[in-house]
């Protein structure tokens, strides 16, 4: 597959230079601290890997580089895993998959039948970071829903498909709300407007639905600038691809775009440090750092952020009472900051 397939992610590779650069990393891999990393030996985690239902037909065990290198072949066989694989993070639809009950749906059937692929089966039921990812949606859904009162104007940045703002209850509410999308993506402003006018056509919301080209890292967010327009803006999977300064550009951006009172939620990936150890499948943990960290070189990786340091970069932004929601792996917390007046 080309990588024209993925315009939307910049620098994305293809199939066949995204395996070749697993053979390239593979490489320079150096075992004694990846296996000091794991905590196991990769001969014990190929015997894990051999007892994954699907592995012995998936995977290749006869040495450790033709099980690796098999790993990351198995994941150019799942849509998922092939745009991971060639863009090294993920985009507005692929990350919308992690959310989509259709998409879930679709899995548990293939499990059903038998046809479910290794990668997948991981990535979306095994693999500690995407579980805290999927938990962290609902984290979002439970702080947002309160949020939700008539004539509210609640914007999602980037919204990729603004399945967070599209999958509240609106029942209740008697004067319109405004939702807004804002993504620089046009494919991904386009994947939304096709799922507002899903959710539309099944549930009519009580207000409007607009949708506008903007850059988080642009002051003023769009051409036309935003500045005290929402009172809510939800933001998921554009922080954990910037670095400090960036984080702290993007969240005086969203500050700036905020009516006094106003409710910043967002959620960054911490270092294992602060994980929950005693929740967290170690072995899936294993296999998930072999496969992200190790094979597809994931971009969030190097950017994870101590808690501690993700409240005091709201707070440089002008946040205050920053209230920190753990998953229940400790992963991929969810911060809720508020905008004083
Ligand atoms: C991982 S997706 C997350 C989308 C959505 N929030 C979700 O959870 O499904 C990241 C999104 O960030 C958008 N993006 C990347 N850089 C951006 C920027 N500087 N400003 C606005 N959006 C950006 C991408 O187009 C993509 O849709």
């Amino acid at each position: 597959m080309s990588s024209g397939k993925f315009q939307s992610h910049l620098g994305a590779q293809s199939v066949e230079q995204a395996l070749a650069s697993v053979e390239n990393r593979l490489d320079k891999l150096h075992l004694p601290a990846l296996e000091q990393k794991l905590g196991c030996s990769l001969d014990r985690l190929m015997r894990v890997a051999e007892a994954e239902p699907g592995a012995q037909w998936a995977l290749r065990f006869s040495d450790q580089r033709q099980f690796l290198l098999s790993l990351a072949e198995d994941a150019a066989r799942s849509e998922f895993g092939r745009f991971l694989l060639c863009a090294r993070g993920l985009n507005w639809r692929t990350t919308d998959l992690l959310f989509d009950p259709a998409h879930q749906a679709t899995l548990r059937q293939q499990e059903r039948d038998h046809s479910l692929g290794l990668f997948d089966r991981l990535a979306f039921f095994s693999y500690p970071l995407l579980l805290a990812t999927q938990e962290r949606f609902h984290i979002f859904q439970q702080c947002t829903q309160p949020l939700v009162a008539d004539g509210t104007v609640l914007a999602s940045l980037p919204c990729g498909r603004m399945r967070d703002l599209l999958s509240l209850d609106y029942a209740h509410i008697r004067q319109e709300v405004r939702l807004v999308g804002l993504d620089k993506d046009q494919e991904a402003l386009q994947g939304a407007q096709a799922l507002a006018a899903e959710v539309q056509a099944q549930k009519p919301l009580r207000g409007t639905v607009e949708f506008h080209a903007s850059d988080g890292l642009r002051p003023g967010l769009t051409e036309a600038s935003i500045r005290r327009a929402f009172d809510l803006v939800t933001s998921n999977g554009l922080n954990i691809y910037l670095n400090d300064d960036q984080c702290v550009t993007f969240y005086r951006h969203v500050h700036e775009a905020l009516n006094p009172r106003g409710t910043f939620i967002t959620s960054h990936i911490v270092p294992v440090e602060e994980y929950r150890w005693d929740q967290i499948n170690r072995d899936h943990w294993r296999l998930q750092t072999v496969m992200l960290t190790v094979l597809i070189g994931a971009l969030w990786e190097p950017l994870v952020k101590p808690r501690a340091l993700v409240q005091k970069q709201l707070e440089l932004a002008g946040f205050r009472d920053v209230r920190i929601l753990p998953d229940l792996q400790g992963i991929f917390p969810t911060f809720v900051a508020t905008k004083p007046r």
